[in-house]
């Protein structure tokens, strides 16, 4: 099934607010909170994608016939294509009562590790969604990445203590997380972490021998403090705009972040990313990998975890095909030159 013909079918069980568009380019959920939309004016979301939009790549296939390759190594982990599937919480409240939570993270848990990739899970103020995302990490290998919010140091520590134990493939923390409506003035709260702070937890991590990565990262100096408080990988993340209006994209911010830390951590993407055109857009503007979140939980609605499968396949074909008509058997070989102007 092609990714249209999922959102043709999540329409109608999906919930009032998500509009499974065939492309899911932020427009029809503009401003749309609850539900997957943006916040403020909603512009952000729909800015990302538009951005991706606007790079042209330099086709050439004057070269030797191949197939082009999609393996990738993120954190040490070998992927089959540079494209996780993002963190999405409460899933129930945004879009609709067939997955709560729990049930989204096991099918795209489970869908990622079938793909040779990874999912990651969010977040929230419910604790027992950390636990049994964990659980399942745990129980898939650790072919997982949960992402904690930047709560206060207690509950930040029972959480790190149980990501951990799950022995994933890393531990992320969404430190923009604080601009969501949903999480200002609630129990435990959520804020902004200082680098001391952050290298606190890049140490409990490395401790328990797992790679640990700062998501939500929008500017060089913001990068170049991560990357001195020990991360090993920062997501340049204006989380879909959901947590601040007015953000650049992220397919703006990316290239300036990737010159200011060169290969001192390893930079990923996300945002408005919706086709393997785009993931090749991404990596020739220095991301290592990017993440695809919203379409995935359409794809989920539309077609379990058979739908997500189809959605990563579909990502790593398309993929292949800009590889082969630009040129780069790899996906290291996809570097900025390709990129038209
Ligand atoms: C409904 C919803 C819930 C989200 N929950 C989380 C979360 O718990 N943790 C997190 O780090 N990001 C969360 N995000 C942000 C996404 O992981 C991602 O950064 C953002 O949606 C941009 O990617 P996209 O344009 O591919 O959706 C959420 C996004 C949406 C739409």
């Amino acid at each position: 099934m092609s990714y249209a013909e999922l959102a043709a079918a999540a329409r109608g069980n999906i919930g009032p607010f998500c509009k499974a568009c065939p492309v899911c380019d932020g427009r029809a959920c503009a401003g749309v909170m609850p539900g997957p939309g943006d916040k403020g004016v909603g512009h952000v979301a729909e800015k990302n994608w538009r951005a991706w939009q606007s790079v042209s790549v330099n086709m050439d296939t004057l070269h030797e016939f191949f197939s082009a390759d999609t393996r990738t190594t993120v954190l040490g982990r070998e992927l089959s294509l540079p494209v996780m599937i993002g963190p999405v919480g409460d899933v129930q409240r945004h879009y609709g009562e067939k997955y709560d939570t729990v049930s989204y993270n096991r099918c795209v848990l489970t869908a990622a590790a079938g793909e040779g990739t990874l999912a990651w899970t969010g977040d929230g103020l419910d604790g027992s969604i950390m636990t049994k995302a964990c659980g399942l990490i745990d129980e898939l290998g650790g072919a997982g990445v949960p992402t904690v919010k930047p709560w206060d140091e207690v509950t930040l520590g029972h959480k790190l203590e149980e990501a951990l134990a799950a022995r994933p493939a890393a531990v992320a923390m969404d430190i923009d997380a604080a601009g969501l409506p949903f999480l200002r003035g609630q129990q435990p709260p959520a804020g902004a972490k200082s680098a001391a702070q952050i290298a606190d937890v890049a140490t409990r991590c490395h401790e328990g021998g797992v790679p640990f990565v700062l998501k939500g990262v929008m500017t060089p100096a913001a990068a170049l403090r991560a990357a001195e408080a020990g991360v090993d990988a920062i997501v340049v993340s204006n989380h879909g705009g959901r947590v601040l209006d007015g953000t650049p994209a992220t397919a703006a911010a990316l290239p300036a972040i990737v010159d200011a830390v060169g290969e001192r951590v390893e930079v990923l993407v996300d945002g408005g990313i919706r086709s393997g055109l785009d993931v090749f857009r991404a990596l020739a503007l220095g991301a290592r990998a990017c993440l695809v979140c919203r379409p995935f939980v359409v794809a989920a609605f539309g077609g379990g975890e058979d739908g997500v499968r189809a959605y990563l396949a579909q990502l790593r074909a398309e993929l292949a095909d800009a590889m082969e008509m630009c040129g780069s058997a790899t996906v290291v070989d996809v570097t900025r030159d390709l990129l038209w102007g």
